[in-house]
């Protein structure tokens, strides 16, 4: 059967041949990589427990994928070009060829500090290639990368590190952001206060802000390549890997408790982000990548790093803001490196758009092809903007609906394939099997209908485990609906069959692209020596999507003034991170609550919204007084 997708009509016939004959038809796809040796078993599973693998009894390392598969017929062709912060510092290109060196040259480093197969290494760094040398260099050497995203706490990294056991840490001494600096190595050294388990961090020179080095346990990344030089360069053969082995953790918020360590595996991971990146992009050689993500979410990893290198594609990573010098940077970069396909979230785009057309004048744009967007739902507006100004009605706009626990992209249009409709991610690509479930659940079938976006059969990018908690990992995603994978969005499926994200249904906001949990953000303001009580909802905000809203309940002896809301950020960024700083914080006296004690957050979203005259049934409130008072003092009335 022929894979390749060049028509609509293709894709109607590859589909129905991906669900009739599920394991054949990834059987081809994986056949498409550099094995050491081949699977005896394409698939098992049960969802049960949940027990998923697949391509079992085949080895492989991903990095000879990614790299020296590449080496002899296109070694010479860019892996990765890297924008500075600073435009006017020089960028960087990086051959596959000399991609893959420093990356051998790395993992040996790694290896002289004491790093072995299945070690679990943290890494905090800015958007450098560096990064995605560390990341490769884990990869080739077998230790499992735990990417944590810049701009996480001291706390949040602790958290981290202590519940995957970390060995090592690599971070630099600081980063650029815009014009803001950021202390890296100092926030790691906080964290490091509570962890046990790190033996040694390597620390890369980037922004020489005066960093404390720990004797026998920090060293410099640039002593150890020369390290490694005077061992004469010794190539750095790839670690033969199970399909199923770990390749990596990535910590995601869920509605409950701290966040789970999403567990990726090698053979599947690998299959499933190459395959969607040429699919929903059309990946042609040479063309030239940009996605906007940071590699310390899920996007960065499948779409800057793996997807993109795995398919010799050409990948541009970008350090810096979309607004910084100015509301230009990206189409700057379009147009310096002649970007082909920009990736990007629609936080961005209504960002860009709220400066209206001036930062687009005098940019040529001509060298775009396709468009996507990725991270929460696309809003019409922003889909037609990014079209008609960006895209300048030339570019196919893809969609694309997928979660950290997925790997890579599930619903979405193929670029130029799908005939497109704005705010819809469309149709799922072939191998996916997304349904839409009831309360109850059971299956809703037939168009025209709305329901819980539940995933019916196994891909080989879907999540292995919750690491070091296997039963979170089947509460979480398998026990809600028998035999499904649940999704914690909801979703409407059309007329036409088309598949419409409209947002989480559990306790989960989406703020600007990234997940927080309501229940974390609480427990960071419940911190604050002031704080009583406090319950957080999602609110629509014009740029980010959702934006945090706090409800919190003082001591008797504070009074909520100024300051008092000052200090409660503060706690919330020292415990999670600035991404979850409340947008708004209203003090209370009292939470509206069920006779039984639970907080009724619909109310409470209900009044987010703005929305105070109709609040749904609100016969079960304990007191009804204290809606009275929210209502009176809701920060929208
Ligand atoms: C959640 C996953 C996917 C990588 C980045 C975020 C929302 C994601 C879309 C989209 C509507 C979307 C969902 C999903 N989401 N893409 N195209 N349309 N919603 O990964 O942090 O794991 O978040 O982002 O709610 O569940 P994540």
């Amino acid at each position: 059967m022929n894979l390749e997708i060049t028509s609509f009509k293709d894709y109607k016939r590859i589909y129905d041949y991906s669900i009739a004959e599920p394991e054949k038809f990834w059987e081809g796809i994986a056949d498409t990589y550099y094995w050491r040796k081949k699977w005896h078993t394409v698939l098992e599973w049960n969802f049960k427990d949940p027990s998923i693998k697949w391509f079992q009894g085949a080895k492989l390392n991903i990095t000879e994928n990614c790299l020296d598969r590449h080496l002899e017929k296109e070694g010479d062709r860019t892996a990765i070009i890297w924008e500075p912060n600073d435009p006017e510092e020089h960028y960087r290109k990086l051959t596959y060829k000399e991609l893959h060196f420093k990356v051998c040259q790395f993992a040996n480093a790694l290896k002289n500090n004491g790093t072995k197969k299945g070690d679990c290494i943290c890494i905090y760094m800015p958007m450098v290639p560096e990064l995605a040398i560390a990341v490769l260099a884990c990869a080739r050497i077998g230790a499992v990368h735990s990417v944590v995203f810049g701009g996480f706490s001291a706390q949040s990294i602790a958290d981290r590190i202590n519940d995957a056991q970390c060995s090592l840490v690599i971070t630099a001494d600081g980063g650029f952001r815009g014009n803001k600096d950021i202390p890296l190595k100092n926030v790691i050294d906080d964290a490091l206060v509570q962890c046990h388990s790190v033996q040694k961090v390597i620390v890369l020179t980037r922004n020489r802000t005066p960093v404390s080095m720990i004797k026998g346990r920090d060293v410099w990344w640039e002593d150890e390549i020369k390290k490694v030089e005077t061992q004469g360069n010794p190539a750095c053969l790839a670690e033969e890997m199970d399909a199923e082995d770990e390749l990596f953790i990535l910590y995601t918020s869920g509605s409950t408790g701290k966040p789970k360590g999403v567990v990726h595996t090698c053979g599947g991971y690998m299959v499933y982000v190459g395959y969607t990146f040429k699919t929903v992009f059309q990946y042609q050689p040479d063309e030239v990548f940009f996605c906007t993500a940071d590699i310390g979410w899920i996007t960065g990893h499948s779409y800057i790093v793996y997807g993109p290198l795995s398919q010799g594609a050409t990948t541009l990573l970008f350090e810096g803001i979309p607004t910084w010098p100015d509301a230009g940077r990206f189409w700057d970069i379009v147009e310096k490196h002649q970007a082909n396909i920009l990736y990007t979230a629609p936080t961005a785009i209504r960002s860009l758009m709220s400066f209206g057309d001036e930062p687009l004048k005098g940019k040529n744009l001509s060298s775009l092809k396709k468009l996507g967007s990725v991270g929460e739902p696309i809003n019409e507006e922003a889909w037609h903007w990014f079209d008609e100004k960006i895209g300048k009605k030339n570019c196919p706009v893809v969609d694309t609906w997928w979660q950290t626990e997925t790997s890579g992209i599930m619903i979405s249009p193929i670029a130029r394939i799908t005939p497109t409709k704005p705010g819809y991610a469309t149709l799922p690509l072939p191998g996916i099997q997304p349904c839409l479930v009831d309360e109850n659940g059971k299956e809703i079938e037939g168009n025209g209908v709305s329901g819980n976006l539940c995933i019916k059969f196994p891909w080989p990018g879907i999540i292995r485990t919750t690491y070091g908690d296997h039963e979170r990992c089947r509460t979480a995603y398998f026990a809600t609906y028998e035999n499904m994978y649940f999704t914690g969005d909801g979703c409407l499926r059309d007329e036409d069959g088309y598949y419409r994200i409209t947002g989480r249904v559990d306790d989960v906001i989406n703020v600007s692209g990234h997940r927080i949990g309501t229940a974390e953000v609480e427990n960071a303001i419940n911190m604050h020596a002031d704080v009583i009580e406090s319950a957080v909802v999602g609110y629509p905000h014009d740029i980010k999507g959702q934006g945090i809203y706090a409800y919190v309940i003082l001591g008797s002896s504070i009074h909520a003034h100024d300051l008092t809301r000052k200090n409660i950020l503060q706690t919330v960024s020292r415990i999670i991170g600035a991404i979850a700083k409340p947008d708004k914080i209203q003090f209370v006296s009292g939470l509206p609550k069920t006779r039984s004690g639970k907080i009724m957050r619909r109310i409470l979203r209900k009044i987010a919204e703005g929305e105070t005259s109709n609040l749904g049934d609100t016969s079960t409130l304990l007191d009804p007084n204290v809606v009275e008072e929210i209502k009176s003092g809701s920060l929208f009335s």
